[in-house]
Order: C-alpha cells, then sequence, then structure tokens
C-alpha cells in the first residue's frame, strides 16, 4: 500500500457536508482564476527549478560553515524546524558532529546571548528569514548579529550572512543591495506558512543534507493535480485536500471547535507545530475556526490524551501515522513475567500498537479522526504532508468564505508593542495604551 487516508473513522454520517462538496464547481473554477493569476505559487511553484538552481550554486558556500543561525519567527522559522527535527535528528543525539542549525524564532536574550557567546563567527552563517523584511523580532535579532559579525570578522561579515526575503522591497532587501549580501526571494504572494517549500525552508534543509528534490517531487504528486490550468470539479471532488477540506468545515458546523493534530512519528512532532500555524492564522477569523492541537504520540498519551478522550466533546484528530518506522533494538527475551508480552519482539512494535489502541481508543470516544498513513517517514512523504495540508487549510478557508491567505488580527498586538516603543505615527494606539496603562487595575498578591 502507498500511502493513504483512512476516513473509516471520520464520523461523515453525523456531518452535513452536502452543502460543500456542492460548492466543488465554484472551488475549481476559484483555483484554476487564482493558480492562473500567480496568486498561489504554493501550488504552482513557478518558482522550483529557479531555486534548485541556487540551492545547487550555493551548496559550496554552505559546506564551508558549521553552523547555521537561522532568524526567522511564524512561517519564516517552523516550517525549517519541523524538516531539521523530522531528517535530521543527529543533532538532539549523542555523540553529534555535523552540522548543526540554531533556529532563533523568539525574542529571547538567554537564547541570543548564549548562540553569540559560543558560536565560532568564522564557521557560522547566519541566515535571516523574513518575507516582509519588517518583522522586529527577526530584524532585531539582526541588527544585533550584523553587529557580532562586523566585530568578529571585521570586512568579511557579510560573507557569513545569506538573506531570505522579497524580491524587491522590504528593509532586507535594501541590506541585500547595500552590502551585496547574498539573497535568495521568498516569491511574490507565497506567504510565511506556506513557504516550507521555497528558500525559507530549504536553505536550512540544503545545509544539513536532505535530499530536497525529494521534497519537491512529494509535493508536486499532491499540488500538481491542483494547478493544472484544466482542473474539473470531478477532479477536485477526488482530490484528498478537498475532502479533508469539506471534512473540516462542516466538523466547525458541528461544533467540532478544535482539531488535534496526532504524530505518532515522533520525529515528526514539529509538523504539529507547523500544522498549527497553517490552521490557526489561516482560519482564525470573523469568529469562526476550529483550534488545532498538536499532540505527539506516544508521549502525550501520559498527558492531555486524558482530555482528547474524555474531556469536551469539541474535538476532531488527524492522525499522522507510518507502519515502517525503524524497528530498533529488540526486547531482551529473559524479562519478568508481567512484561512478558513484549519480550523478543522489536522496540519499534509498541510504538505501532500504542497507536492502534489511541486511533481506537479516540474514535470509541466519539472524536472523528482521519489517519495520514504514510508508507515511508522519508522527504517525499514530507513534501506529499506539506502539500496536502496547506491545500486542505486554502480549501477549508474558501469553504468556511474567509481568506486563509491573510492574518490581519496579530497587527493590533504588533502596533501597539511598536507604540509602546516609541514609533513614529500610530497615535490612535498611543492614546489606547496611555488609557490601558493609567486605567485601575485589579492586582492582588501572589
Ligand atoms: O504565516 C505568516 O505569514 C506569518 O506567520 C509570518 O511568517 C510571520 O509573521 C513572519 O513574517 P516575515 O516572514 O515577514 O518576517
Amino acid at each position: 500500500m502507498s500511502d493513504v487516508l483512512d476516513w473509516s473513522g471520520a464520523a461523515l454520517e453525523k456531518l452535513n457536508t452536502a452543502p460543500y462538496e456542492a460548492a466543488v464547481g465554484r472551488m475549481a473554477e476559484h483555483l484554476r482564476q487564482e493558480v492562473g493569476a500567480g496568486r498561489l505559487p504554493f501550488l504552482s511553484m513557478p518558482y522550483m527549478n529557479a531555486l534548485k538552481a541556487q540551492l545547487q550554486e550555493l551548496s559550496p558556500l554552505l559546506k564551508t560553515f558549521d553552523h547555521m543561525l537561522l532568524l526567522g519567527i511564524g512561517g519564516s522559522a517552523l516550517g525549517a524546524r519541523a524538516l531539521q527535527k523530522a531528517f535530521f535528528p543527529q543533532q538532539d543525539q549523542p555523540g553529534h558532529s555535523g552540522p548543526c542549525l540554531w533556529i532563533a524564532d523568539n525574542v529571547d536574550a538567554y537564547a541570543l546571548e548564549a548562540n553569540l557567546a559560543k558560536l565560532p563567527p568564522e564557521n557560522t552563517v547566519v541566515v535571516t528569514v523574513s518575507k516582509s523584511g519588517g518583522t522586529i523580532e527577526t530584524v532585531g535579532q539582526y541588527f544585533i548579529a550584523k553587529e557580532w559579525m562586523q566585530e568578529k570578522l571585521g570586512d568579511a561579515w557579510q560573507e557569513h550572512m545569506i538573506l531570505v526575503t522579497d524580491e524587491k522591497q522590504g528593509y532586507l532587501r535594501e541590506e541585500a543591495d547595500r552590502f551585496g549580501i547574498p539573497a535568495l526571494p521568498v516569491p511574490d504572494n507565497l506567504g510565511g506558512r506556506y513557504s516550507v517549500l521555497s528558500a525559507v525552508g530549504l536553505i536550512p534543509a540544503q545545509f544539513l543534507g536532505m535530499d530536497v528534490c525529494a521534497l519537491f517531487d512529494g509535493a508536486r504528486d499532491i499540488a500538481a493535480r491542483l494547478a493544472a490550468p484544466d482542473l474539473d470539479a470531478g477532479t477536485l471532488e477526488a482530490h484528498p485536500s478537498f475532502q479533508l477540506a469539506v471534512w473540516g468545515a462542516s466538523l466547525m458546523d458541528a461544533g467540532f471547535d478544535e482539531m488535534i493534530f496526532f504524530s505518532y512519528i515522533p520525529l515528526w512532532a514539529c509538523f504539529g507545530d507547523w500544522f498549527a500555524q497553517l490552521w490557526a492564522e489561516s482560519l482564525g477569523k470573523e469568529g469562526k475556526g476550529s483550534q488545532p492541537i498538536p499532540a505527539i504520540g506516544v508521549t502525550d498519551q501520559h498527558s492531555v490524551n486524558q482530555m482528547f478522550l474524555d474531556g469536551r466533546r469539541n474535538k476532531a484528530c488527524l492522525f499522522l501515522t507510518c507502519p515502517n518506522l525503524p524497528a530498533g533494538p529488540k526486547f531482551p527475551a529473559d524479562l519478568p513475567e508481567k512484561f512478558g508480552y513484549v519480550a523478543g519482539k522489536d522496540f519499534g512494535e509498541l510504538i505501532q500498537a500504542e497507536g492502534l489502541g489511541t486511533r481506537m481508543a479516540l474514535s470509541a470516544s466519539g472524536v472523528p479522526l482521519v489517519e495520514i498513513r504514510l508508507e515511508r517517514d522519508e522527504p517525499r512523504q514530507a513534501g506529499k504532508l506539506i502539500a496536502l495540508l496547506g491545500a486542505a487549510t486554502i480549501l477549508t478557508g474558501w469553504l468556511m468564505g474567509i481568506n486563509p491567505l491573510d492574518q490581519p488580527a496579530v497587527e493590533l498586538g504588533k502596533r501597539l508593542a511598536k507604540a509602546r516603543l516609541g514609533a513614529d505615527g500610530l497615535k490612535e494606539e498611543k492614546a489606547d495604551l496611555q488609557a490601558f496603562l493609567t486605567a485601575d487595575r485589579d492586582i492582588r498578591e501572589l
């Protein structure tokens, strides 16, 4: 069997999917229009060949470094981390001596100080990733890392920097032009959370030696059919991303307002964080959406699973498995009687049995569940997963009648923070801030 979705536990019979299924013709037309107008490079990937060539060209330079410090946040970091943890676990394991990727995706003074104190600048490349080129969390770290490189390496500092940003505009593009820093583009209309298969995720992947072409191949297995200029309703109706979108939208109507992403491929757990951003930023609009909940099999069986099984009956689940994970070492043949049921078995049998048990228990508890069962835990399958969930998210958003490609609500907090720091303008935010800070507060001793 190849990679499949198992719909047996999806509880379709309890959902009113008909209105969404009926929208398939309209959705196919919308897809054709958006792809045709170049607004969905996530699916059409017109940049792919150029990027492969750029990565090839960059490869000898990347090989000269032992460390990559990646500065980015949100969609500019989560995909890279998911790929790193899935395909380059060595860095978290004893005895590692190869390349190291450090992802700085927070405003964390401890972490930044530690990185700058301990990384050897002469063997380090700083990769700053920001599509807008203006995100303060990222650009702020860039300012500090740039000064660090300048102090340590003098005129050679630019040779230890790479930028990934908009092709034409933004502060980082200006920096690239001003100092001749190598800069790869984030293609137009490719928003952060949809950008892992661009330079955003693939420069770190290339640095770590991953099979970037296999990732692309997997993504194209899924996306090419959706990006075809002659896409018709029948093709879309049969496509797993549309079927997931119909399921996702009708689940929300039925009150299932939480979506668990349960990964029973332990090394792929960070795809849960990647999915959480994708689903939340894309679909949390106008009082609608469902809250994504990343969970790790089997670890979370001993943590949040109790709530999944017997808490509010508002949860659905995407359940990620791979029957061909490594067998691992064997349990000794001679074990105490009460553990005799594992004696002589492969360690890897445990996760498969526990995955099956949890899946059945979730279904028995009434959690609608679709299993994404991957034949292998390899880059090609990761590419498929990325394209499948990205496309499903976009289509879910369209079925819900919202725009899945923006995230307007997150701007207010950013503007208020800027106002707090004294940025120009922002009159209204400054007034709100003043009112907030001077209002009576209900403060109690801790
Ligand atoms: O998905 C998104 O668009 C966001 O999460 C962005 O990735 C995030 O805000 C970082 O933006 P930028 O890449 O412009 O620095």
